[in-house]
C-alpha cells in the first residue's frame, strides 16, 4: 500500500523529468543533424562535442530550497529552467555565435533568453553563452512547451569552467581569495589563448587562399 502511494506521489516528478528528457532527445537529433551535415558537406565544423543531461529530482528540490521555494513539481515547472541542459563545445568564439545563428533559424525552437557571459563575463572570470529555449514536446495528452538551457562555450572556456566548478564545490562556495585571484588570472589567460588560436586559424585560412 505504502509503495503504491509512493509510486503515485512520484508520478508528477517522473512525468516532469520525462517531458524534459523528450525535449533533450529532440534537440539532440537536431544538433546531430547539423553536426553530421557539417562533417559531410562543409569543410569545417563549428561543433567539437555536445553533452546532455536531465537534472536529478534531488538537485531540483535542492535548487528550489535555495530559492526559498517549496519543493513541489509546480514550482519546479515555473522556476527551474535548467532541468534539461545541453552543453555545446565549440572550437572558436566565432563558432559559438554561428551555432546561435543556426539555432535561431529553427522555427520550432523558441529562444526565450540569451545570457552572453562572453561579452559580459561573470566577476569570477566565467565565460559562456547561455540560451534558454522553449521546445514543444508532442505527447498523447497534448503539447507541452518545455524549457531547455543550452550552454555554448569554447574548449578553453570549458576547461576553465570544469576546474572552477570543482574548486567551488571543494570549498563549499567560499574559495580563499588567493585561489579566486588565480582563477581570474587563468580566465584571462584562457581568453587570450582563445584569441590567439583564432588568429592562428585566420592565418592558416589566408595561407590557403594564396
Ligand atoms: P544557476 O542557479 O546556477 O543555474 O544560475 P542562474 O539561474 O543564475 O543562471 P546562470 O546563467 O548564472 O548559470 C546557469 C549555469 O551556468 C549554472 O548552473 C552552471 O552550469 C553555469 N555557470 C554559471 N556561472 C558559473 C560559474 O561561475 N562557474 C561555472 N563553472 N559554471 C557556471
Ligand atoms: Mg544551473
Amino acid at each position: 500500500m505504502y509503495e503504491t502511494l509512493m509510486k503515485e506521489e512520484m508520478k508528477p516528478w517522473r512525468d516532469l523529468l520525462l517531458v524534459h528528457k523528450f525535449a533533450v532527445d529532440e534537440i539532440q537529433t537536431k544538433l546531430s543533424i547539423l553536426d553530421e551535415e557539417f562533417r559531410n558537406i562543409h569543410d569545417y565544423n563549428p561543433i567539437e562535442h555536445i553533452r546532455y543531461r536531465v537534472k536529478k529530482p534531488n538537485s531540483i528540490t535542492e535548487k528550489l530550497e535555495r530559492l526559498g521555494l517549496e519543493p513541489t513539481v509546480e514550482n519546479a515547472k515555473n522556476h527551474i529552467f535548467d532541468i534539461a541542459g545541453i552543453r555545446i563545445i565549440c572550437t572558436f568564439i566565432a563558432d559559438i555565435y554561428s551555432v546561435v545563428e543556426l539555432l535561431s533559424k529553427q522555427h520550432d525552437l523558441k529562444i526565450v533568453a540569451i545570457k552572453d557571459y562572453i561579452k559580459n563575463p561573470k566577476a569570477n572570470g566565467y565565460k559562456s553563452l547561455h540560451l534558454h529555449v522553449e521546445y514543444p514536446v508532442f505527447l498523447s495528452s497534448g503539447t507541452v512547451p518545455t524549457r531547455v538551457e543550452i550552454q555554448i562555450r569554447t574548449i578553453a572556456m570549458d576547461f576553465w569552467a570544469s576546474i572552477e566548478h570543482k574548486i567551488y564545490y571543494k570549498y563549499r562556495e567560499k574559495a580563499p581569495t588567493s585561489i579566486q585571484k588565480q582563477l581570474k588570472e587563468c580566465a584571462e589567460l584562457i581568453s587570450d589563448l582563445d584569441d590567439r588560436m583564432y588568429e592562428l586559424k585566420q592565418s592558416i585560412n589566408d595561407l590557403d587562399l594564396n
